[in-house]
């Protein structure tokens, strides 16, 4: 099976060839301490083997619990969660489906999402939805304790109770949490829901392998096998004993951190298929957690192009030269569609005529590669044979892999998130929780 490819030949007239290479020891020094478990934060490494470690039995008992989520004909599987516990499956689903499957219906249910925020309009408008549509739930959250999901699914608990009766809402719900710490463990125990377990040693920006997203990409009718191949493989192509000069994931976190230390600071993922937005959220929210800390790390942003040529194109091109891009091109699409022959050629589009839209596409990726790159803007290209759940897999592992060695060129742990609290202990201050007096006194003595 081929793999994806890497080619950063269009940032090297911005670092040299051999300051890359200058990575080699280092990184591969951090590959061994990511796969030996004896770097930073390494008790969250268990994703550096969790491919290769999902066994057959595991993948059928997701199939098997999706099968029977759908068996009770639902229309909607509602995934509530926040961060990595939504981001994966988002990103995944997303990138399989139909992009108007919304509208078109289809055999499997939708997957939609709940607890990623905490909109009132949002909320109320599901509920309005889920009024009249047959569905399920997955609530997820590693913690137990976040306030997101917590919420939602105190809502979205009496809803489908008062819809189905408490023994069917039981039927569908599944809890996906840690084995023992938290809330949402002790709720689901109390009231008998199906659970899975999120294992200790697997961060939530890293867990999209586990059932976190697994459940809600196969109830989306997609193959999990398939997906978790392709980590495998990945996982194969870059573990503890792969050079440097054969390690995707090493050469990329290589290029970025040169990058970044010759002043470009931030870095756009560029998608030329809208399908790949939410690939775009889930590696901002795994590069931006890992590395930004300690006054450090690249800023992880994103653009879908072509759209966004019409309103960032601008500023990439002309602003401030802090930036470079990583591509993710997807080298053939899956449907056809060629331009066709205008007698009138009113529009004067006939040079196109028979060509597909693909070939507009990458057309245009080409010209603002080579534009970019004239304006100062570095480019990393990362190429897709297909947009499929195997090479999905493969990329998945890809930017976990090289996010961790990145994150410890840089210096920083990569796996823990202690700036995510600051916001959390002033919300509760204000929202008067308990235990949160003194905070509390302290805010709104700001306000
Ligand atoms: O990467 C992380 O650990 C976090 O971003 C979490 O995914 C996010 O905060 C949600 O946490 P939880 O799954 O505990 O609800």
């Amino acid at each position: 099976m081929e793999n994806i490819s890497l080619n950063f030949d269009k940032t090297l007239s911005f670092i040299s060839k051999d300051s890359v290479l200058a990575y080699k020891s280092e990184i591969e020094t951090h590959n061994k301490a990511l796969f030996n478990k004896t770097g930073k934060g390494n008790d969250f490494l268990g994703w550096t083997n969790l491919p290769s470690s999902i066994t057959e039995a595991e993948l059928a008992d997701y199939e098997k619990t999706a099968a029977k989520l759908k068996a009770k004909q639902i229309d909607l599987f509602v995934v509530v969660g926040i961060g990595g516990s939504y981001l994966g499956a988002k990103a995944v689903v997303d990138a399989l489906s139909d992009s108007f499957a919304h509208l078109k219906g289809g055999k499997n249910p939708l997957i939609v999402f709940a607890g990623q925020n905490i909109s009132e309009d949002y909320l109320f408008e599901l509920r309005e939805l889920l009024k009249v549509k047959e569905y399920a739930m997955a609530v997820i959250s590693k913690s137990g304790t976040t306030t997101e999901p917590a919420l939602a699914f105190r809502l979205l608990k009496q809803d489908i109770e008062e819809k189905y009766g408490k023994a069917e809402a039981c039927e569908r719900i599944v809890a996906i949490t840690d084995a023992k710490r938290g809330a949402l463990r002790t709720l689901a125990t109390s009231e008998g829901y199906k659970t899975y377990v999120i294992p200790d040693d697997v961060g939530g920006r890293y867990s999209v392998l586990t059932p976190v997203g697994l459940l809600a990409i196969a109830v989306a009718g997609f193959d999990i096998r398939a997906l978790v191949k392709g980590a495998v493989d990945m996982e194969k192509a870059s573990g503890v004993d792969v050079p440097f000069e054969k390690n995707l994931p090493a050469q990329y976190a290589a290029v970025r951190n040169e990058l970044y230390k010759t002043g470009k600071k931030v870095e756009i993922f560029v998608n030329y298929n809208p399908k790949l937005h939410f690939l775009a959220e889930w590696w901002k929210q795994l590069y931006g957690e890992s590395e930004g800390k300690e006054g450090k790390g690249i800023f992880p942003a994103s653009v879908d192009f072509t759209s966004d040529l019409h309103s960032m194109g601008q500023y990439i091109q002309e602003g401030e030269r802090t930036l470079f891009e990583t591509v993710i091109s997807v080298a053939s699409p899956d449907r056809e569609v060629r331009i066709p022959i205008d007698p009138d050629n009113l529009d004067g589009l006939n040079f196109l005529s028979g060509k597909r839209v693909d070939e507009v596409n990458k057309m245009a990726e080409l010209g603002t590669t080579l534009a970019h790159v004239d304006g100062g803007v570095p480019n990393i290209q990362i190429v897709m044979p297909k947009l499929n759940e195997y090479y999905l897999g493969q990329i998945i592992y890809f930017f976990e892999l090289a996010c961790g060695l990145s994150g410890y060129t840089l210096g920083v742990n990569p796996f823990d998130q202690p700036g995510v609290e600051a916001y959390k202990k002033n919300m509760f201050a204000l929202l008067e929780k308990p235990g949160y007096e003194a905070e509390t006194k302290a805010i709104k003595a700001r306000l």
